[in-house]
């Protein structure tokens, strides 16, 4: 598995699985598949209401010897309802069965976000979280949390695939060497995007799938990426995708197709909704 450094020495697998809207049975069928398969890294949140499954997992696969905690990478998000709660962080780490995560965001810049990242710089300083994220931060609410945040986020997590490669928001935050971890990587199951011809001329080409030209892509663009499935055949084929690269020119030609496209507009009306949703398992 190919992995990157993050900008505090953190190492990091460059491709994980993604758990949203998946559930709580299939996350933890789908989790293990992937520990056993060689995946090192899982995406969760406390909004995906599957962490209690992942943490199932993990443990099933250290048990079995599929591998040791040290060597998986987890990350989950704060929901912005406890963003002051202070219970949110030790809370999340009992759902998971663990002693510490290894990257943990804000899910939304929504709400009292800035105690919800103070509250991550606590975790980061007691060893509960190796790296600090923000999710879905974008102009104003970005440069806010930038100029407050004592510890600069090591990842961002955004919508990243080749319709929108948020090239302003990177750029920005290369500043600092956040580095970006894409979801909605496959376009959340849009035939559209899987199905673009020059991925199909690349499949032929590498004699890999289209989804699998996509998920390279990602990794050579830099980004971390997290493909959600529930498939078996899926989960194994995203996973086997560092037995080939795209060309400088390939990669070019797959860059056009920046920008004409997203799937999620977030305005600040929808952002603050957010901070109103309670969980169900906030009682
Ligand atoms: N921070 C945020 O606000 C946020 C928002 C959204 C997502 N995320 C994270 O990002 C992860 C990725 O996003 P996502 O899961 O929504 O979307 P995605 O990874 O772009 O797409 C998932 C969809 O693609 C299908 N798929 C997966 N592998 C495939 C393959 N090899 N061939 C064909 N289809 C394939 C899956 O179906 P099958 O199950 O049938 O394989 C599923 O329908 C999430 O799971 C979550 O961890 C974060």
């Amino acid at each position: 598995m190919e992995t990157v450094i993050l900008y505090n020495g953190i190492e990091a697998p460059v491709l994980g699985i993604g758990t949203f809207m998946i559930s709580p049975e299939d996350t933890e069928r789908s989790v293990y598949a992937a520990l056993k398969l060689g995946y090192r890294m899982i995406d969760t949140a406390n909004a995906y209401m599957n962490e209690e499954s992942v943490g199932k997992a993990l443990a099933k696969a250290i048990e079995g010897g599929i591998v040791t905690r040290e060597e998986v990478f987890v990350s989950t998000k704060i929901w912005a309802t406890l963003y002051e709660n202070e219970n949110a962080v030790e809370d999340t780490l009992k759902r998971l069965g663990l002693e510490y995560v290894d990257l943990l965001f804000i899910h939304q810049p929504a709400g009292n976000y800035m105690a919800g990242y103070r509250m991550l710089e606590k975790a980061y300083q007691d060893g509960k979280a190796k790296s600090l994220g923000i999710s879905n931060f974008h102009d104003e609410k970005l440069e806010m949390l930038l100029a407050d945040a004592k510890i600069k986020p090591h990842v961002i997590q955004m919508e990243v695939h080749p319709y929108c490669t948020q090239k302003e928001i990177r750029e920005r935050l290369s500043e600092y060497g956040t580095r970006t971890m894409g979801w909605y990587p496959l376009g959340h199951g849009d035939k559209g995007l899987v199905n673009e011809e020059i991925f199909t001329k690349l499949a032929d080409k590498y004699r890999k799938s289209n989804a699998q030209i996509v998920l390279r892509w990602h990794t050579q663009m830099g980004f971390i990426t997290i493909p959600g499935s529930k498939n078996p055949d899926h989960i194994r084929d995203n996973g086997d995708i560092f037995d080939f690269s795209l060309t400088d020119e390939e990669m070019a030609e797959i860059t056009k197709l920046d920008g004409t496209k997203r799937y999620y507009q977030a305005d600040n009306a929808q952002e603050e909704k957010y901070a109103t949703m309670h969980l169900p398992f906030e009682g």
